[in-house]
Protein backbone atom coordinates (compact mmCIF):
# COMPACT_ATOMS: atom_id res chain seq x y z
CA UNK A 1 0.00 0.00 0.00
CA UNK A 2 1.64 2.95 -1.45
CA UNK A 3 -1.05 5.69 -0.70
CA UNK A 4 0.73 7.73 1.82
CA UNK A 5 4.02 8.03 0.09
CA UNK A 6 2.62 9.62 -2.81
CA UNK A 7 2.90 13.34 -2.65
CA UNK A 8 -0.01 15.86 -3.25
CA UNK A 9 -0.13 19.60 -4.85
CA UNK A 10 -2.50 21.81 -3.62
CA UNK A 11 -4.80 23.40 -5.85
CA UNK A 12 -5.87 27.13 -6.36
CA UNK A 13 -8.92 26.42 -4.20
CA UNK A 14 -6.70 24.87 -1.54
CA UNK A 15 -7.71 21.21 -2.08
CA UNK A 16 -5.18 18.18 -2.27
CA UNK A 17 -4.26 16.38 -5.63
CA UNK A 18 -2.34 13.46 -5.90
CA UNK A 19 0.28 13.72 -8.06
CA UNK A 20 -0.34 10.72 -9.98
CA UNK A 21 -3.56 9.65 -11.06
CA UNK A 22 -4.72 6.16 -13.30
CA UNK A 23 -6.28 6.76 -16.55
CA UNK A 24 -9.15 5.51 -17.85
CA UNK A 25 -9.13 5.39 -21.75
CA UNK A 26 -8.80 2.06 -22.67
CA UNK A 27 -7.77 2.91 -26.40
CA UNK A 28 -10.52 1.07 -28.34
CA UNK A 29 -8.68 -1.94 -27.70
CA UNK A 30 -9.03 -2.51 -23.83
CA UNK A 31 -13.34 -3.07 -23.52
CA UNK A 32 -14.86 -1.35 -20.57
CA UNK A 33 -14.92 -4.21 -17.61
CA UNK A 34 -11.02 -4.74 -17.82
CA UNK A 35 -10.60 -1.11 -17.32
CA UNK A 36 -13.07 -1.35 -14.16
CA UNK A 37 -10.77 -4.24 -12.90
CA UNK A 38 -7.78 -2.63 -13.62
CA UNK A 39 -8.97 0.94 -11.56
CA UNK A 40 -10.00 -2.05 -9.09
CA UNK A 41 -6.67 -3.52 -8.68
CA UNK A 42 -5.05 0.01 -8.82
CA UNK A 43 -6.89 1.35 -5.99
CA UNK A 44 -6.13 -1.94 -4.07
CA UNK A 45 -2.40 -1.07 -5.01
CA UNK A 46 -2.89 2.55 -3.31
CA UNK A 47 -4.00 4.76 -6.40
CA UNK A 48 -6.37 7.55 -5.26
CA UNK A 49 -6.72 9.67 -8.18
CA UNK A 50 -8.67 8.47 -11.40
CA UNK A 51 -9.15 10.75 -14.56
CA UNK A 52 -12.22 9.69 -16.15
CA UNK A 53 -14.77 10.94 -18.89
CA UNK A 54 -18.01 9.89 -20.28
CA UNK A 55 -16.21 9.85 -23.69
CA UNK A 56 -14.38 6.84 -22.75
CA UNK A 57 -17.69 4.94 -22.46
CA UNK A 58 -16.27 2.96 -19.39
CA UNK A 59 -18.13 5.46 -15.76
CA UNK A 60 -20.62 3.00 -15.60
CA UNK A 61 -18.23 0.03 -15.32
CA UNK A 62 -16.15 2.31 -12.93
CA UNK A 63 -19.19 3.10 -10.40
CA UNK A 64 -19.64 -0.77 -9.90
CA UNK A 65 -16.28 -0.97 -8.71
CA UNK A 66 -17.04 2.50 -6.85
CA UNK A 67 -19.55 1.38 -4.98
CA UNK A 68 -18.33 -2.40 -4.14
CA UNK A 69 -15.22 -0.79 -2.80
CA UNK A 70 -17.08 2.05 -0.59
CA UNK A 71 -19.48 -0.61 0.40
CA UNK A 72 -16.84 -2.73 1.87
CA UNK A 73 -15.10 -0.60 3.74
CA UNK A 74 -12.26 -0.28 1.94
CA UNK A 75 -12.27 3.19 1.49
CA UNK A 76 -14.53 6.05 1.59
CA UNK A 77 -15.53 8.58 -1.10
CA UNK A 78 -13.65 11.28 0.23
CA UNK A 79 -10.26 9.16 0.20
CA UNK A 80 -10.19 9.51 -3.55
CA UNK A 81 -9.99 11.57 -6.31
CA UNK A 82 -12.38 11.84 -8.85
CA UNK A 83 -12.01 13.51 -12.47
CA UNK A 84 -14.67 13.49 -14.95
CA UNK A 85 -15.13 15.75 -18.14
CA UNK A 86 -18.22 16.85 -20.43
CA UNK A 87 -17.83 15.90 -23.77
CA UNK A 88 -18.16 18.08 -26.71
CA UNK A 89 -21.52 17.69 -27.69
CA UNK A 90 -22.36 18.79 -24.35
CA UNK A 91 -21.20 22.19 -24.12
CA UNK A 92 -24.66 23.29 -23.91
CA UNK A 93 -25.77 20.83 -21.26
CA UNK A 94 -23.29 20.57 -18.61
CA UNK A 95 -25.10 20.55 -15.65
CA UNK A 96 -26.94 17.05 -17.58
CA UNK A 97 -23.60 15.35 -18.68
CA UNK A 98 -22.18 15.95 -15.23
CA UNK A 99 -25.08 14.72 -13.64
CA UNK A 100 -24.62 11.42 -15.94
CA UNK A 101 -21.20 10.62 -14.96
CA UNK A 102 -21.99 11.45 -11.52
CA UNK A 103 -25.11 8.49 -11.48
CA UNK A 104 -22.81 6.03 -13.97
CA UNK A 105 -20.12 6.86 -11.06
CA UNK A 106 -22.43 6.11 -8.43
CA UNK A 107 -21.03 9.32 -6.59
CA UNK A 108 -22.83 12.35 -5.76
CA UNK A 109 -19.65 14.78 -6.16
CA UNK A 110 -16.76 15.22 -8.52
CA UNK A 111 -13.74 16.43 -7.11
CA UNK A 112 -12.84 18.00 -10.57
CA UNK A 113 -14.76 18.66 -13.83
CA UNK A 114 -12.83 19.47 -17.03
CA UNK A 115 -14.18 20.78 -20.56
CA UNK A 116 -12.71 17.90 -22.39
CA UNK A 117 -11.98 19.79 -26.00
CA UNK A 118 -12.49 23.59 -26.37
CA UNK A 119 -14.49 22.91 -29.50
CA UNK A 120 -18.21 21.60 -29.41
CA UNK A 121 -17.57 19.77 -32.88
CA UNK A 122 -19.11 16.04 -32.33
CA UNK A 123 -17.66 13.45 -34.01
CA UNK A 124 -18.61 9.65 -33.15
CA UNK A 125 -16.32 6.99 -30.85
CA UNK A 126 -13.76 5.04 -33.36
CA UNK A 127 -14.19 7.11 -35.77
CA UNK A 128 -11.35 7.59 -38.58
CA UNK A 129 -9.37 11.16 -38.13
CA UNK A 130 -10.43 12.25 -41.55
CA UNK A 131 -14.41 12.29 -40.26
CA UNK A 132 -15.93 15.71 -39.86
CA UNK A 133 -19.05 17.17 -37.91
CA UNK A 134 -21.37 18.65 -40.69
CA UNK A 135 -21.55 21.58 -38.40
CA UNK A 136 -18.26 22.15 -37.19
CA UNK A 137 -17.43 25.65 -35.41
CA UNK A 138 -13.66 27.04 -34.80
CA UNK A 139 -13.40 27.81 -30.93
CA UNK A 140 -15.55 31.45 -30.02
CA UNK A 141 -14.93 32.34 -26.86
CA UNK A 142 -18.58 33.65 -26.42
CA UNK A 143 -19.97 30.23 -26.31
CA UNK A 144 -16.90 28.75 -24.66
CA UNK A 145 -17.68 31.21 -21.64
CA UNK A 146 -21.58 29.75 -21.81
CA UNK A 147 -20.16 26.62 -21.23
CA UNK A 148 -17.85 27.52 -18.39
CA UNK A 149 -20.79 29.48 -16.89
CA UNK A 150 -22.84 26.14 -16.42
CA UNK A 151 -19.35 24.57 -15.38
CA UNK A 152 -19.30 27.33 -12.48
CA UNK A 153 -22.53 26.63 -11.61
CA UNK A 154 -21.90 23.21 -10.94
CA UNK A 155 -19.19 24.42 -8.41
CA UNK A 156 -21.98 26.86 -7.20
CA UNK A 157 -24.68 23.93 -6.12
CA UNK A 158 -22.29 21.46 -4.93
CA UNK A 159 -22.20 18.68 -7.93
CA UNK A 160 -18.06 19.76 -8.29
CA UNK A 161 -15.48 20.88 -5.97
CA UNK A 162 -13.01 22.14 -8.67
CA UNK A 163 -13.13 22.58 -12.43
CA UNK A 164 -10.79 22.88 -15.73
CA UNK A 165 -10.12 23.02 -18.96
CA UNK A 166 -8.19 20.57 -21.16
CA UNK A 167 -6.60 20.77 -24.80
CA UNK A 168 -6.27 24.96 -24.50
CA UNK A 169 -3.68 27.05 -25.77
CA UNK A 170 -2.29 30.11 -23.99
CA UNK A 171 -4.59 32.75 -26.25
CA UNK A 172 -7.69 30.17 -25.18
CA UNK A 173 -6.69 30.64 -21.43
CA UNK A 174 -5.71 34.36 -21.88
CA UNK A 175 -9.80 35.10 -22.56
CA UNK A 176 -11.04 32.42 -20.06
CA UNK A 177 -8.48 33.86 -17.36
CA UNK A 178 -10.34 37.43 -18.10
CA UNK A 179 -13.93 36.36 -17.84
CA UNK A 180 -13.68 33.46 -15.57
CA UNK A 181 -15.45 34.00 -12.43
CA UNK A 182 -14.12 30.69 -11.24
CA UNK A 183 -10.66 30.66 -12.84
CA UNK A 184 -9.75 26.94 -13.52
CA UNK A 185 -7.78 25.00 -10.98
CA UNK A 186 -6.14 22.25 -13.73
CA UNK A 187 -5.67 22.25 -17.21
CA UNK A 188 -5.15 18.88 -18.70
CA UNK A 189 -2.92 18.46 -21.69
CA UNK A 190 -0.65 16.27 -23.64
CA UNK A 191 2.81 16.21 -21.92
CA UNK A 192 5.70 13.71 -22.16
CA UNK A 193 9.40 13.86 -22.80
CA UNK A 194 8.98 14.02 -26.71
CA UNK A 195 6.62 17.03 -26.17
CA UNK A 196 6.58 19.06 -23.42
CA UNK A 197 5.02 22.18 -24.17
CA UNK A 198 7.37 24.50 -22.40
CA UNK A 199 5.63 27.93 -22.70
CA UNK A 200 2.13 26.28 -22.19
CA UNK A 201 3.78 24.38 -19.05
CA UNK A 202 5.18 27.88 -17.49
CA UNK A 203 2.12 29.84 -18.26
CA UNK A 204 -0.28 27.57 -16.28
CA UNK A 205 2.15 27.21 -13.56
CA UNK A 206 2.36 31.33 -13.59
CA UNK A 207 -1.81 31.13 -13.55
CA UNK A 208 -1.99 28.70 -10.18
CA UNK A 209 -3.47 26.30 -13.00
CA UNK A 210 -1.99 22.52 -12.06
CA UNK A 211 -0.80 20.91 -15.30
CA UNK A 212 -2.26 17.55 -15.63
CA UNK A 213 -0.23 14.82 -18.43
CA UNK A 214 -2.03 13.10 -20.45
CA UNK A 215 0.03 10.89 -22.88
CA UNK A 216 2.75 10.96 -19.91
CA UNK A 217 4.46 7.83 -21.72
CA UNK A 218 3.69 8.81 -24.94
CA UNK A 219 0.82 6.59 -25.08
CA UNK A 220 2.57 3.75 -27.07
CA UNK A 221 -0.53 1.42 -26.83
CA UNK A 222 -3.19 4.84 -28.53
CA UNK A 223 -5.32 3.97 -31.41
CA UNK A 224 -4.16 3.16 -34.95
CA UNK A 225 -5.78 6.72 -35.45
CA UNK A 226 -3.52 8.62 -33.75
CA UNK A 227 -0.34 7.22 -35.54
CA UNK A 228 1.48 9.04 -38.24
CA UNK A 229 4.90 8.18 -39.20
CA UNK A 230 6.58 10.92 -37.85
CA UNK A 231 5.72 10.18 -34.47
CA UNK A 232 8.38 9.26 -32.46
CA UNK A 233 8.90 7.06 -29.16
CA UNK A 234 9.82 8.22 -25.72
CA UNK A 235 10.46 5.07 -24.09
CA UNK A 236 13.00 4.33 -26.71
CA UNK A 237 14.85 7.51 -25.68
CA UNK A 238 18.36 6.61 -25.42
CA UNK A 239 18.89 9.83 -22.87
CA UNK A 240 15.82 8.20 -20.55
CA UNK A 241 17.45 4.68 -21.55
CA UNK A 242 20.39 5.73 -20.01
CA UNK A 243 19.16 7.09 -16.61
CA UNK A 244 17.57 3.80 -16.43
CA UNK A 245 19.96 1.94 -16.58
CA UNK A 246 21.78 3.81 -14.31
CA UNK A 247 18.91 4.04 -11.53
CA UNK A 248 17.79 0.39 -12.70
CA UNK A 249 14.63 0.87 -13.02
CA UNK A 250 12.70 1.21 -16.45
CA UNK A 251 12.03 4.19 -19.09
CA UNK A 252 9.06 4.53 -18.18
CA UNK A 253 9.57 5.11 -14.68
CA UNK A 254 12.32 7.57 -15.52
CA UNK A 255 9.66 9.25 -17.67
CA UNK A 256 7.08 9.40 -14.72
CA UNK A 257 9.38 11.21 -12.25
CA UNK A 258 10.67 13.49 -14.34
CA UNK A 259 7.07 14.65 -14.84
CA UNK A 260 6.10 14.73 -11.38
CA UNK A 261 10.07 16.41 -10.35
CA UNK A 262 8.86 18.84 -13.06
CA UNK A 263 5.80 19.71 -11.53
CA UNK A 264 2.71 17.78 -13.82
CA UNK A 265 0.33 15.06 -12.74
CA UNK A 266 0.83 12.40 -14.92
CA UNK A 267 -2.52 10.18 -15.65
CA UNK A 268 -0.74 6.72 -17.01
CA UNK A 269 -3.23 4.21 -18.25
CA UNK A 270 -1.96 1.08 -16.95
CA UNK A 271 -3.45 -2.53 -17.41
CA UNK A 272 -0.07 -4.88 -16.98
CA UNK A 273 2.21 -2.02 -15.35
CA UNK A 274 0.13 0.30 -12.88
CA UNK A 275 2.83 -1.02 -10.02
CA UNK A 276 5.60 -0.15 -11.36
CA UNK A 277 4.50 3.43 -12.00
CA UNK A 278 3.14 3.91 -8.67
CA UNK A 279 6.44 2.91 -7.68
CA UNK A 280 7.84 5.34 -9.80
CA UNK A 281 5.52 8.02 -7.92
CA UNK A 282 7.00 7.01 -4.23
CA UNK A 283 10.43 6.41 -4.38
CA UNK A 284 13.82 7.40 -6.37
CA UNK A 285 14.87 10.81 -7.21
CA UNK A 286 16.09 12.17 -10.73
CA UNK A 287 19.01 14.39 -10.34
CA UNK A 288 19.58 17.83 -11.29
CA UNK A 289 21.24 16.78 -14.16
CA UNK A 290 18.84 14.25 -15.26
CA UNK A 291 16.18 17.07 -15.41
CA UNK A 292 18.20 19.23 -17.53
CA UNK A 293 19.31 16.00 -20.02
CA UNK A 294 15.53 15.62 -20.09
CA UNK A 295 14.05 18.54 -20.64
CA UNK A 296 16.63 18.84 -23.79
CA UNK A 297 14.87 15.68 -25.46
CA UNK A 298 11.72 17.55 -25.84
CA UNK A 299 11.13 16.85 -29.90
CA UNK A 300 7.68 18.77 -30.23
CA UNK A 301 6.28 15.59 -31.16
CA UNK A 302 2.27 15.77 -30.28
CA UNK A 303 0.70 12.86 -30.53
CA UNK A 304 -3.11 13.62 -30.38
CA UNK A 305 -3.25 15.64 -32.91
CA UNK A 306 -7.26 16.47 -32.98
CA UNK A 307 -7.88 16.34 -36.40
CA UNK A 308 -11.76 15.55 -36.28
CA UNK A 309 -12.20 19.03 -34.83
CA UNK A 310 -11.39 21.04 -37.42
CA UNK A 311 -13.87 22.84 -39.23
CA UNK A 312 -13.24 24.01 -42.78
CA UNK A 313 -12.01 22.15 -46.08
CA UNK A 314 -8.00 22.56 -46.59
CA UNK A 315 -7.62 22.81 -42.98
CA UNK A 316 -4.45 21.10 -41.45
CA UNK A 317 -4.60 20.01 -37.63
CA UNK A 318 -1.66 22.85 -36.34
CA UNK A 319 -4.63 25.59 -36.44
CA UNK A 320 -5.84 23.51 -33.21
CA UNK A 321 -3.51 24.93 -31.41
CA UNK A 322 -2.83 28.70 -31.85
CA UNK A 323 0.65 28.20 -32.93
CA UNK A 324 1.46 31.81 -33.57
CA UNK A 325 -0.19 32.93 -30.26
CA UNK A 326 -3.39 33.56 -32.10
CA UNK A 327 -6.84 32.33 -32.24
CA UNK A 328 -7.62 30.73 -35.56
CA UNK A 329 -10.78 31.22 -36.85
N1 LIG B 1 -7.85 15.11 -21.88
C1 LIG B 1 -7.64 14.44 -22.99
O1 LIG B 1 -7.99 14.90 -24.11
C2 LIG B 1 -6.95 13.13 -22.95
C3 LIG B 1 -6.39 12.58 -24.13
C4 LIG B 1 -5.75 11.35 -24.06
C5 LIG B 1 -5.64 10.68 -22.83
N2 LIG B 1 -6.21 11.22 -21.70
C6 LIG B 1 -6.10 10.55 -20.38
O2 LIG B 1 -4.73 10.22 -20.17
C7 LIG B 1 -4.60 8.84 -19.85
C8 LIG B 1 -3.25 8.32 -20.30
O3 LIG B 1 -3.07 8.46 -21.71
P1 LIG B 1 -2.78 7.21 -22.65
O4 LIG B 1 -3.43 6.03 -22.06
O5 LIG B 1 -3.14 7.60 -24.02
O6 LIG B 1 -1.19 7.14 -22.64
P2 LIG B 1 -0.08 6.58 -21.64
O7 LIG B 1 -0.58 6.55 -20.26
O8 LIG B 1 1.14 7.38 -21.97
O9 LIG B 1 0.17 5.12 -22.20
C9 LIG B 1 -0.60 4.01 -21.83
C10 LIG B 1 0.02 2.79 -22.48
O10 LIG B 1 1.33 2.62 -21.94
C11 LIG B 1 1.50 1.29 -21.47
N3 LIG B 1 2.25 1.38 -20.21
C12 LIG B 1 1.81 1.86 -19.03
N4 LIG B 1 2.78 1.81 -18.11
C13 LIG B 1 3.86 1.29 -18.73
C14 LIG B 1 5.17 0.99 -18.30
N5 LIG B 1 5.55 1.22 -17.03
N6 LIG B 1 6.02 0.44 -19.20
C15 LIG B 1 5.64 0.20 -20.48
N7 LIG B 1 4.41 0.47 -20.94
C16 LIG B 1 3.54 1.01 -20.07
C17 LIG B 1 0.13 0.75 -21.24
O11 LIG B 1 0.17 -0.65 -21.45
P3 LIG B 1 -0.34 -1.71 -20.32
O12 LIG B 1 -1.81 -1.49 -20.22
O13 LIG B 1 0.05 -3.00 -20.94
O14 LIG B 1 0.36 -1.42 -19.02
C18 LIG B 1 -0.70 1.48 -22.27
O15 LIG B 1 -0.68 0.80 -23.49
C19 LIG B 1 -5.80 8.20 -20.56
O16 LIG B 1 -6.11 6.92 -20.06
C20 LIG B 1 -6.88 9.23 -20.26
O17 LIG B 1 -7.36 9.06 -18.94
C21 LIG B 1 -6.83 12.44 -21.75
Amino acid sequence: MYTHLVPKRILNKGDEIPCIGFGTFGSDSVPPASVAEAVKKAIYAGYRHLDCASVYGNEKNIGYVLKELFESGFLERKDLWITSKVWNDMHDYVEESCRQSLADLQIDYLDLYLVHWPFPNYHPPECDVTARSPNAKPFIHENYIKTWRQMERLVDNGLVKNIGTSNMTIPKLNLLLKDAKIKPACNEMELHPHFQQPELFKFCLKNNIQPIAYCPLGSPGRPERDRTPDDTVDLEDEVLISIAERLKITPAEVALKWAIQRGQIPIPFSINHFLENLFAATSFDLTAKDMIDISKIDKNCRLIKGQVFLWKENQSWEDLWDLNGEIVS
